[in-house]
């Protein structure tokens, strides 16, 4: 019987041009490099200035089409993660497939998981192929956090950053097994009693402004590890792969203390974990597909490759998906 996988042909990322250092963000708020440094991991991170979301969300979907040989005419939809699009609505994901080019008619969502954005992003697009609907889709995870960071709050304004990724999925027959190319499982999480853990401090239903991020970072910390555990042992457990059969674990990039914590629980040696955050930061949405695009453009990640994907996020959100480049 025939099987279909969406297999990623192309990938994109790009981050604007200008750079704060941690001296620069000692020069904001009372911090200092050692303190972001040994908290954090983070070293630098990249902030727009004169671009939106959806220029950032444009040039990495345009990578990706660019690195997959095809064009926006060979596109059938367009799924944008964000929590800072362009305007409330319409979407932004609909502004990027005019941008890029696709044809007139060409299906275009945003989805809003925070930092899981991308994961559910991808599990939409997944389905959509895998259920015959759409042939080849641009997912992208695209954020520009500055603009929700209270430049004034040290405990949130040293760990944000802006930036996109993005994948090209196609369609392509598989056997339905672990050794097919593509995405091999995909698995979502909510929980809503956390609500209020992280959150922005307004919305266009309650306040009609945007707000800026707060959180209880203890609590975020302590929801993290296991929340990302759970996610890839379970998309792994879905894709019938075991621990030794991962060649990389690419966990949404928070801290290096989150992300260290992971790899210990799952006792997954350092050399096999993607860890970009000291370049950029969080930048939600887009941390895991901007990770991923890095790793491939520099060939670390390569063809047959098995990468599992992990995500946590406001919400709670957190979700998990395999993936055989
Ligand atoms: N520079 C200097 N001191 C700081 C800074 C800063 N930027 N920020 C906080 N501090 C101070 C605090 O005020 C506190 O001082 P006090 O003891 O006098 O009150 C002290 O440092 C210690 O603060 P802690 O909260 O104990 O520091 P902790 O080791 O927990 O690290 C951090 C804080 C980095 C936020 C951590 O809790 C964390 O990473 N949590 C996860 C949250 C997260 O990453 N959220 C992002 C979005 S969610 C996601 O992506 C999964």
């Amino acid at each position: 019987m025939k099987f279909i996988r969406s297999e990623i042909i192309g990938h994109g990322h790009y981050a604007p041009a200008k750079v704060l250092t941690n001296d620069d963000m000692a020069k904001i708020v009372e911090t200092s490099d050692e303190w972001i440094t040994t908290r954090t991991g983070i070293k630098t991170r990249h902030i727009v200035e004169n671009e939106l979301n959806s220029d950032l969300s444009f040039r990495a979907a345009q990578m990706a089409l660019q690195t997959a040989g095809i064009t926006a005419e060979d596109v059938d939809l367009v799924v944008l993660a964000t929590v800072t699009p362009d305007n409330t609505t319409p979407a932004t994901a609909i502004k990027v497939a005019t941008m890029l080019g696709t044809r007139p008619g060409t299906p275009a969502l945003d989805v809003s998981a925070a930092c899981s954005g991308f994961v559910y992003a991808l599990t939409v697009a997944d389905n959509m192929i895998r259920l015959g609907q759409v042939k080849t889709a641009v997912v992208i995870g695209s954020e520009t956090l500055s603009k929700i960071t209270d430049w004034t709050d040290r405990n949130t304004c040293v760990l944000f950053g802006d930036g996109a990724g993005a994948v090209v999925l196609r369609a392509r027959e598989g056997n339905g097994d672990a050794k097919d190319t593509g995405i091999l499982s995909t698995k979502l999480y909510s929980d809503g009693s956390h609500y209020d853990t992280l959150r922005t401090t307004g919305g266009v239903s309650s306040t009609q402004t945007a707000g800026f991020i707060t959180m209880d970072g203890k609590e975020v910390f302590k929801y993290a590890i296991n929340s990302l555990t759970q996610a890839a042992e379970e998309a792994m457990k879905l894709a019938d792969i075991n621990i030794e059969e991962i060649d990389w674990l690419l966990p949404h990039q928070a801290n290096i203390r989150i992300i260290e914590g992971v790899g210990k629980k799952m006792n997954l040696p350092d050399e096999k974990i993607i860890a970009n955050l000291a370049h950029h930061g969080n930048t939600s949405a887009a941390s895991i597909p901007l990770a991923l695009s890095e790793k491939m453009s520099e060939g670390s990640v390569k063809k047959g490759d098995i990468v599992v994907l992990t995500a946590m996020g406001a919400g709670f959100t957190w979700g998990g998906a395999v993936v055989r480049i």
